[in-house]
């Protein structure tokens, strides 16, 4: 909640998720002044938030992107991974 919207293009402590799936690492606009130079180099190198992707980065998010400055330790439980997943492909608007 404090973290992200996804229902909106609006930014807070981190980027927003508004269509996340299908976007390459570190690349909303309005937070590139933002991002650690880890994300930027990892969508530089060509991560792209594919659902493979981001369940590994909701699983070990330092793991994935080493250096990144999310601070979250990550999610256990498979079925909550595809839940966030799955939401994050909603589409937000009623
Ligand atoms: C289930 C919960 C969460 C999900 C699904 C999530 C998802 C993501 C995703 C996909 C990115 C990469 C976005 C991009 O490349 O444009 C990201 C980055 C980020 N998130 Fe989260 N996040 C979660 C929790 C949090 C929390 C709790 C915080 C704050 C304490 C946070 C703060 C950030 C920040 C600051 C970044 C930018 C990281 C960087 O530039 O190194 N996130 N998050």
């Amino acid at each position: 909640m404090a973290c992200h919207d996804a229902a909106t293009d609006r930014d807070k402590v981190g980027p927003h998720l508004l269509g996340v799936v299908g976007r390459t690492a570190g690349s909303a606009e309005s937070f590139l002044g933002h991002y650690s130079e880890a994300m930027k180099s990892a969508g530089a190198a060509g991560l792209v938030w594919d659902e493979a992707n981001l369940a590994e980065y909701l699983k070990a998010p330092k793991l994935k992107v080493p250096s990144n400055k999310m601070a979250f330790g990550g999610l256990t439980n498979d079925d909550d991974i595809a839940n966030v997943i799955a939401y994050l492909k909603a589409d937000p608007k009623p």
